[in-house]
C-alpha cells in the first residue's frame, strides 16, 4: 500500500482539534489517519456485487438508526422483536464499514448469504472515493443525509468524547469554525453530500436519499420507503399485523440507548455508547448564535443549492 502522505492543513493555531484530522492529499477529504487508512484498504480490496446493498452517510447523520432499521426489515421473516440480534449486538457490528470491518465482511461467504438476503454494508467515504466496484457493480446505495446545523452539533460531541476533551476545554465556537472550513469527519460535508447528488443524477433508481427529520416526522412512510427500496416491501398483510411500527419501535433512540449492548462495550476504542445522545432534531438551537446560523446557511446556498441540490440540508 501506498504510504500516507498527510497534508499539515488545520488552519487554527487555538483549537482543542487541531491536527485530529489531516487532509490526504490523493483523496481529496478530511479524515483521522486511522480512518484514511481504512478508506484506502477498502478501495484497494472490497469487492462488491451487483445484488449488495450500500448504506452510505457523513458521520452522525443518522447511521446507526438507519442500520438498525435496515436489519430489522432484512432479518424480519427470520426474527421477532423477542429474538432479533439487534437486543445483543451493536447496529454497527450487524451492518459491517467497508472502512473500519473489512476483514469481516471479507469473510462473509456470499454464495451462502446470497439465496437468503442481501449483503448489507455501510460507507462514509465520498462517491468519487467509494471502491470502483461499488460504482461498476451499480448496487444500490441508501444515502441518509441531516440538517447541517445539528450534524455540526452532533458531531462536535461525537469528537470531543472520542479525543476525551472535557467540555470546558472544548468551545464550541473552534468546532463550528473548523467545520464551515470543511474540517470534519469525511467532510467537506457539502462536497460528500453534493457527490451522491451528481451520482443520483447518473443512476436514476439506484441511490435512495432519507432524510433523518422525515424519518423522525413520519417514521411509516420512511421506513416503507426503505423496505421497498432494500428490496423487501411490507405486504398489506404485515401492514394490517403492525409489523412497520413494531419494527420503528424496536428501533427507536429510547429503546436502542437503554439496550446494554448498545450502553456499554467499545467500537475500533470508541464507546458504544457515543453513538446515542439526544437523537433529536433542532438541538442546533441550543448551541448558534444568530451569526453563525447566518454563516452556515450562507455556505450551504453557495455550495450546494446554487449547484441544484434538491436536498433541504437547512
Ligand atoms: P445526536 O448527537 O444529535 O443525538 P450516526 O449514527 O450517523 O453516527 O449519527 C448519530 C446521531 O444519530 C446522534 O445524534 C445519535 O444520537 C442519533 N441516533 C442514534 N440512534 C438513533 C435512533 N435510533 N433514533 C434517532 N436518532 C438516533
Amino acid at each position: 500500500m501506498e504510504e500516507l502522505k498527510i497534508l499539515p492543513q488545520c488552519q487554527h493555531s487555538c483549537s482543542w482539534l487541531k491536527d485530529k484530522l489531516t487532509w490526504y492529499k490523493k483523496q481529496d477529504f478530511w479524515n483521522t489517519q486511522k480512518l484514511h487508512l481504512g478508506s484506502i484498504l477498502a478501495q484497494e480490496n472490497f469487492k462488491a456485487e451487483p445484488s449488495d446493498l450500500m448504506l452510505c452517510s457523513l458521520p452522525k447523520s443518522g447511521t446507526t438508526w438507519v442500520k438498525a432499521l435496515s436489519f430489522a426489515i432484512l432479518t424480519r421473516q427470520q426474527f421477532d422483536e423477542s429474538t432479533t440480534p439487534l437486543r445483543t449486538t451493536f447496529p454497527h457490528d450487524v451492518i459491517p464499514s467497508i472502512e473500519e470491518d473489512l476483514e469481516k465482511i471479507n469473510k462473509v461467504n456470499r454464495n451462502e448469504l446470497t439465496s437468503s438476503a442481501p449483503l448489507m454494508m455501510s460507507s462514509h467515504l465520498p462517491y468519487t472515493c467509494l471502491p470502483e466496484s461499488v460504482i461498476s457493480s451499480n448496487c444500490k446505495i441508501i444515502y441518509i443525509y441531516r440538517n447541517v446545523k445539528d450534524v455540526i452539533v452532533s458531531h462536535y460531541h461525537f469528537l470531543r468524547e472520542i479525543f476525551k476533551v472535557a467540555i470546558e476545554e472544548a468551545p464550541f465556537d473552534d468546532a463550528f469554525e473548523e467545520f464551515c472550513e470543511g474540517i470534519s469527519l469525511y467532510g467537506p460535508y457539502w462536497n460528500h453530500i453534493l457527490g451522491y447528488w451528481k451520482a443520483s443524477l447518473e443512476r436514476p433508481g439506484r441511490i435512495l436519499f432519507l432524510k433523518y427529520e422525515d424519518l423522525k416526522r413520519d417514521p411509516t412512510a420512511s421506513v416503507k420507503t426503505l423496505a421497498e427500496f432494500l428490496g423487501n416491501r411490507f405486504s398489506d398483510e404485515e401492514v394490517g399485523k403492525g409489523v412497520v411500527e413494531s419494527i420503528i419501535k424496536l428501533c427507536s433512540f429510547e429503546k436502542m440507548k437503554n439496550l446494554d449492548v448498545n450502553k456499554t462495550g467499545l467500537r475500533h476504542n470508541r464507546e458504544r455508547k457515543f453513538y446515542f445522545r439526544k437523537g433529536k432534531d433542532g438541538d442546533w438551537e441550543n448551541y448558534f448564535t444568530r451569526e453563525m446560523k447566518e454563516k452556515i446557511d450562507g455556505i450551504i446556498h453557495e455550495k450546494l443549492i446554487s449547484s441544484g441540490v434538491d436536498l433541504v440540508v437547512t
